[in-house]
């Protein structure tokens, strides 16, 4: 792909308009024709830092040695299989995956997208409690599909007919703007109380599961109060609810530990993982207990695809363990997570639009706003801020959470110092371009 011609991508370039379905706002202004590391290369050549790890999936960096080893050793074994069939790989990958969680979450299978994993979770906690009442958080993202996206509350739901039935939201704990206008900066929970409030005066009697990130990313790295999953734990158990942790974003080594529900003080009935499992390969997992296994197994759950339990992408999850055991990534994420957002506080004294930095490890976000008293959102400055870092070579994303003005900021865990202190270069001077115009 590198040795495309500027004739080839001016064709390419009429071709997108010709073909391809706009499934989103926008696409890139580029192509993109390589990625190595940290890094990404347009049809030019020209080096862009990649500060959302692709689709905050390439925790290790773009095309990871041991990822492109796994596959090419995939190429010689086994690619993909019937899907009752297992291969080593897979087993391999659910005892590694195993050893390290705790003993409450040893029975795993293997997908292939979040949404995809969050499907199976939903399913298994609907036939585990027979219930199908559904708690998600204002915010929150789960992903397209069916049930997923009846629990996605980010924005997209108008058009396409209802949602699944018993499916509702509560407000999510945004300690900068609180859902329910009760307090600033100091979130006391009672946001959750309320949410329980409403679900318990509109239930039919039939809770399932509350599905929840353990840090609201896609509404704009919204971090939870201390203790908010362990009371979120005890509402969920009062009334029957299994709890479903979705660390798509958060698991393997991005906030600073494995799994994020290390920090959070509770172990979930259903974990979901995927994004940063393949780093960048099509790989997600749900994860239970033996007991919640074997009830399912009892009442004959069914979650069949054509890619459950593939080789080559748990050959691929298990080469992401493994450098993430071997290079501690999780540690290395919390120092480098500290370092960087060090520098964007020091950024934030100068600039009076950065109203809020916040984030776990190096998952990290800046909160871009009118004035810090108000806190009245800049969603156009934070676009043209993501515009001008793309300009100097930086990719960042303003997410698209409606109300929301915040900056999402993920290098991939392996980014040197170097590349941050290039990064916060870079920001610095896109606030100072985006101030003066
Ligand atoms: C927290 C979370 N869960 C689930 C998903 C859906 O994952 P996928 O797009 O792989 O289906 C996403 C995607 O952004 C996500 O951020």
């Amino acid at each position: 792909m590198s040795a495309t011609t500027s004739g080839d991508v001016g064709r390419l370039k009429d071709s997108v308009e010709r073909h391809m379905i706009r499934y989103s706002s926008a696409f890139a202004p580029y192509f993109g024709t390589k990625a190595r590391g940290t890094y990404i290369y347009d049809e030019n050549g020209r080096e862009i830092l990649d500060f959302c790890s692709g689709q905050m999936c390439a925790t290790l960096g773009h095309n990871h040695p041991a990822v492109v080893e796994a596959i090419e050793q995939s190429c010689r074994d086994a690619i993909h299989l019937f899907s009752g069939l297992l291969s080593p790989p897979v087993v391999r990958l659910a005892e590694e995956l195993g050893a390290i969680l705790p003993a409450a979450l040893q029975k795993m299978m293997f997908v292939s997208t979040g949404a995809e994993s969050n499907e199976v979770a939903l399913r298994m906690a609907k036939l585990k409690t027979g219930g199908f009442e559904i708690l998600a958080l204002t915010g929150s993202w789960h992903g397209m599909t069916a049930a997923a996206s009846s629990s996605t509350y980010n924005g997209g739901r108008a058009g396409y007919g209802p949602a699944a039935a018993g499916t509702t939201a509560i407000p999510g704990p945004n300690c900068y703007r609180c859902p329910i206008k009760h307090c600033r900066d100091k979130c006391d929970m009672t946001c959750l109380d309320v949410g329980f409030g409403l679900y318990d005066s509109q239930s039919v009697g039939a809770p399932a599961a509350v599905i929840v990130e353990p840090i609201q990313s896609s509404a704009g790295i919204i971090v939870p109060p201390d203790g908010y999953f362990v009371r979120l734990k005890a509402l969920c158990d009062q009334r029957g609810f299994l709890l479903i942790l979705d660390e798509a974003q958060t698991g393997l080594g991005r906030t600073g530990t494995n799994f994020a529900f290390e920090q959070l003080g509770v172990v979930p009935n259903i974990l979901t993982l995927s994004k940063t499992l393949g780093n960048g390969v099509p790989m997600a997992a749900a994860v239970t207990s033996d007991e919640i296994e074997a009830e399912c197994f009892e009442k004959k759950f069914l979650f069949y695809t054509s890619h459950v339990s593939d080789p080559l992408p748990a050959a691929v999850g298990l080469a992401v363990l493994r450098v993430l055991r071997d290079e501690n990534l999780a540690e290395r994420a919390a120092e480098t997570g500290r370092y960087f957002m060090d520098g964007l506080r020091a950024m934030q004294q100068r600039y009076e639009c950065i109203g809020d930095v916040r984030g776990r490890g190096l998952l990290i976000g800046l909160e871009i706003v009118k004035d810090r008293h108000t806190r009245q959102a800049d969603r156009p400055l934070a676009h043209k801020v993501q515009q001008l870092c793309l300009d100097m070579g930086l990719v960042l994303h303003a997410v698209r959470a409606d109300a929301q003005s915040a900056i999402r900021i993920a290098p991939p865990l392996t980014v040197s110092k170097a590349e941050l202190d290039k990064g916060i270069e870079i920001i610095d001077a896109a606030f100072r371009r985006a101030l003066d115009s």
